[in-house]
């Protein structure tokens, strides 16, 4: 996690890279800090908190040359001296970080019995001091830097501002760097939205390459120190979004925009789906794969898969890979879902996936990811940015995509065309008939509740898990998603007097079953909360949706946003920052 921004340019260095990291924010906002260069001297100006609504820092803007960092702690306290960039002994330089130095141990022993003092708790540190111990060497800066970076294990990728000869220094392995050219403006960024805004000529930066810059850019090879041409390429960045148009926070935006962002994630003809499709029917076995929310999305996109197109698909979480690795076999597909396509857990699991040679297809919001990049079939889920931490837009891209691809693999790509247009009527209907205000009464009952539930089966059971991780998110309510056969089996026990009860109840063949569910809760004393096409007298409150057969569970995660954003605002919460939390989580 973590954002790291750097700008090389005019004057005002400082405010630029303030405003960069704003735009990273997704990454972390525990703390952050500047280092801009003037007369030789890097001060550094650093603060816990988000630099979110933060307008001026006390920085020289005469200076043109600074680097900066939005933190999401990971070794030390969120505290001003672990926060980023760090300074060296002799303030020669300052480094950032994202990433996680796994022989961190290792290494500050080592230093340790060199001499070296280290004054926080951070695994960056080490870097700070590795470069230094290369530095003293007698070798040059870029060499220390290199050779300093060689020996770290893990996911890391550095910042650096140097200070004799006013450079900076940017070295990329896993987490992600990419570098913006704007006549003669450099930008240096965790992400190209962090400076869409400038410019959209990027050069991008690859896994063991790192970058040295002054009033040009030299890209060199990590492992032997070789220079390598690069290209700049131009990116179709929709310019950044990146205000809330009206609305008093993202969140609510991002669920309103699912009126069209559903639509654009299955704008794909079949032509464009067919190289996919190929491998898919090629295949014995499909499996998809995510994290947190998009673990749900892939595991909704099983559940369409096996139920629409009679596949063998298996979901499964990234994090949990080990034990299918021995299953995976060539020509398997592996489908990865992703917002960021920055997602650590989810890059492993498509590293062990390519090991086996298995082909690798990814639905990815954002342009010019990893996940993408590692994939044979990559599908943008054409969302626009999501800056809410809580993913809303982009899981219900992910899973109409997912529908798509099921459609075309039997053959009803058209009639697929003519169900999402229907579900775009009725999500434009439901906003029209006052589902927010609807939500924000229900709230008002809820507000002083600690305890949820909230009951799906087949179509509605990954919705319900989804539906109960927003609540908890952004409101640090306790609230369980279950699938409701699970009711008898345990989970009843916690059915006490008054505890609200959700049950998403489609006009399916499990109608019934989830009637059941919801009288079996009602004579335990629950409040039942019905999300239903028809009211029913077991139901204490009652939330019409449309009956849109199979694409139910589209709409029917709706409410539950919804309900997610109110919570937050009621307990003056901010939902699009909840505590704790990254966008991009590109630690393990
Ligand atoms: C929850 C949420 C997370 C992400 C997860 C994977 O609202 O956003 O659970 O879904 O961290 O992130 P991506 O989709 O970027 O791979």
């Amino acid at each position: 996690m973590c954002g790291i921004f750097g700008y090389n340019g005019a004057k005002g260095a400082p405010f630029k890279v303030k405003e960069g990291l704003k735009r990273l924010e997704d990454r972390g906002y525990d703390s952050w800090g500047v280092a801009a260069l003037k007369n030789n001297r890097i001060d550094i100006y650093k603060r816990v908190g988000s630099i979110g609504e933060v307008n001026k820092i006390p920085l020289d803007e005469d200076s043109s040359i600074a680097i900066g960092h939005t933190r999401w702690a990971t070794h030390g306290g969120v505290e001003n001296k672990n926060a980023h960039p760090h300074l060296s002994s002799d303030g020669s330089f300052a480094l950032a970080h994202n990433g996680i130095v796994e022989n961190f141990q290792e290494l500050k022993q080592d230093l340790q019995s060199k001499g070296y003092e280290f004054s926080t708790e951070t695994d960056t540190e080490v870097i700070v001091k590795l470069v230094e111990e290369h530095s003293n060497k007698n070798i040059d800066f870029t060499e220390a830097v290199r050779k300093a970076f060689k020996d770290l294990k893990g996911r890391n990728t550095i910042i650096l501002l140097d200070a004799t000869k006013s450079r900076i220094y940017a070295v990329r392995n896993g987490s992600p760097l990419v570098v913006g050219i704007k006549d003669d403006e450099i930008f240096i960024a965790s992400d190209t939205l962090s400076f869409s805004n400038e410019t959209n000529q990027i050069i991008e930066v690859e896994n063991n390459q790192m970058v040295e810059v002054n009033r040009g850019i030299k890209k060199l090879e990590v492992s032997n120190g070789d220079e390598v041409d690069y290209k700049i390429k131009k990116m179709n960045l929709e310019e950044s979004r990146i205000d809330k148009e009206g609305h008093p926070h993202f969140m609510i935006k991002e669920i309103i925009e699912q009126k069209h962002t559903i639509r654009n994630a299955t704008l794909y003809s079949y032509e464009e789906l067919f190289p996919l499709i190929n491998s898919i029917r090629q295949a014995e076995h499909v499996y998809t794969v995510g994290s947190g929310t998009a673990y749900f999305a892939a595991s909704q996109i099983a559940y369409i898969l096996r139920r629409e197109s009679q596949l063998n698909v298996t979901e499964i979480k990234a994090y949990e890979i080990s034990s299918y690795r021995d299953l995976f076999k060539k020509n398997d597909v592996i489908i990865a879902v992703s917002q960021s396509g920055e997602t650590a857990d989810t890059i492993e699991a498509l590293e062990v996936a390519k090991q086996k040679d298995m082909t690798v297809a990814s639905i990815v919001n954002m342009i010019g990811s990893t996940i993408g990049k590692m994939s044979d079939h990559l599908f943008l889920a054409r969302s626009g940015p999501e800056i809410c931490v809580a993913a809303t837009k982009s899981f219900t891209a992910q899973v109409a995509w997912g529908y798509l691809v099921a459609y075309s693999l039997t053959n009803r790509f058209n009639r697929f065309q003519d169900k999402v247009d229907k579900l775009t009527t009725e999500i434009e209907k439901l906003f029209e008939s006052g589902i927010v205000q609807d939500i924000g009464q229900l709230t008002k009952t809820l507000v002083k509740e600690e305890h949820f539930f909230v009951l799906g089966k087949g179509k509605n059971y990954n919705i319900a898990l989804e539906g109960a991780l927003k609540v908890k998110e952004t409101s640090y309510k306790h609230f369980e998603g279950f699938a409701s056969g699970e009711l008898k089996h345990g989970v009843i026990a916690l059915i006490e007097k008054g505890v609200p009860v959700f049950l998403i109840v489609s006009e399916d063949e499990n109608k019934e079953d989830m009637l059941s569910t919801a009288s079996e809760v009602k004579s335990r004393g629950a409040y039942t909360i019905g999300i239903a096409r028809n009211n029913n007298d077991l139901f204490d409150y009652f939330i019409k949706m449309p009956n849109l057969k199979q694409l139910d569970p589209l709409i029917n995660i709706i409410p539950f946003q919804i309900l997610s954003y109110k919570l937050a605002v009621a307990l003056e919460l901010n939902p699009d920052k909840p505590r704790n939390l990254a966008k991009s989580v590109t630690v393990k």
